[in-house]
C-alpha cells in the first residue's frame, strides 16, 4: 500500500466547531497567546492557563467529528495512513484513523510540570474527570498540567512526524496556515517524487508553490474531491 501522510491544522476540525486560532473571530483574537500558550504564561499564571485548556476540553463532548475527518479516517481502505496533527482535539481518532501524531498535544491529557514529557507522568482525563485543578498532582509530586506543547517548548513528536513526512509517497496538507514551526517545516521533508495537495478555502503562505496542488475549500467539500482522486491513484 501506497503511503499516505496528511497534516492537520485548527480548520481540519472548524466544520465541528472548534474555533481556529487566526481566522477572524479565531481564539488569538480572544485571548493573548502570550498568556495562554507559551511556557511563560504558564510559569507566570498556571491557574489561568489550566482553566483556559480546561474550557476547551469541556468542549469536546460537545462536538462531533466532520465529514472531513471521517474521509480521511476511510482513506485507510486504501493507503496506510499516518494523520499528523497540529490540533489537541480527539475527532481523528473519533472518526476512526488509528494512526495519528499529535504535535501539539492533547487536551485530553494530563502530565507533569516538572516532567511533561515522560511517558510514565502522562494521564489520560475522562468524562468523570475533565478538569484540572491547581493542588493536583502528577506522579512525580509536581502540580498536574495540561498535555500541550507550548511556545517555548520543544516538541517531541516532530522527529517521527519529520521521517514518516521523509517516506511518503502521497502528502495532503489541510487546514494549517503553516504559520507555526517547526510544524511548517514538515513539508520540506516530503521526497520530490510525491505530489502535495492543500485543502483550505484561503490561499496559506506556500500556495503559490508549483508543489501545492491547490483545492480552494473547506476541509469535508475538499476531501470529497480529493478522495476521489486518490481512489483512482491507489493501486496504480
Ligand atoms: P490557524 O488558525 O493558523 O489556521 C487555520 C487554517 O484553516 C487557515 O489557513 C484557514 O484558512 C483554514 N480554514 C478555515 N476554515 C476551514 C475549513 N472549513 N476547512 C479547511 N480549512 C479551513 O491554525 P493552525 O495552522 O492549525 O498551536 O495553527 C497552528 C498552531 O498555532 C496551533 O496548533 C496552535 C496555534 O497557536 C499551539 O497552541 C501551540
Amino acid at each position: 500500500m501506497k503511503k499516505l501522510v496528511i497534516l492537520t491544522g485548527a480548520g481540519m476540525s472548524a466544520e465541528s466547531g472548534i474555533s481556529t486560532f487566526r481566522d477572524s473571530g479565531g481564539l488569538w483574537e480572544q485571548y493573548r497567546v502570550e498568556d495562554v500558550a507559551t511556557i511563560e504564561g504558564y510559569i507566570r499564571n498556571p491557574e489561568l492557563v489550566i482553566n483556559f485548556y480546561n474550557e476547551r476540553r469541556r468542549q469536546l463532548p460537545a462536538v462531533k467529528p466532520c465529514r472531513g475527518h471521517e474521509l480521511v479516517a476511510a482513506l485507510e481502505q486504501y493507503f496506510d495512513v499516518t494523520v499528523i496533527t497540529q490540533n489537541v482535539d480527539n475527532l481523528h481518532e473519533r472518526a476512526g484513523s488509528t494512526k495519528v501524531i499529535h504535535l501539539h498535544g492533547e487536551l485530553m491529557k494530563a502530565t507533569s510540570t516538572r516532567n511533561p514529557n515522560d511517558p510514565s507522568q502522562i494521564i489520560t482525563l475522562d468524562a468523570d474527570h475533565m478538569d484540572i485543578h491547581m493542588g493536583d498532582k502528577a506522579a512525580d509530586g509536581s502540580q498536574l498540567r495540561p498535555f500541550i506543547v507550548w511556545f517555548g517548548e520543544a516538541v517531541p513528536e516532530i522527529e517521527r512526524a519529520a521521517e514518516v513526512s521523509s517516506e511518503a509517497d502521497i502528502y495532503v496538507v489541510i487546514g494549517t496556515s503553516l504559520n507555526v514551526y517547526p510544524a511548517a517545516g514538515l513539508v520540506q521533508f516530503v521526497p520530490e517524487r510525491a505530489p502535495i495537495y492543500l485543502i483550505d478555502p484561503k490561499d496559506v503562505p506556500w500556495t503559490a508553490n508549483h508543489r501545492f496542488r491547490h483545492i480552494k475549500k473547506g476541509a469535508s467539500e475538499g476531501m470529497e474531491e480529493l478522495t476521489k482522486m486518490l481512489k483512482l491513484i491507489a493501486e496504480d
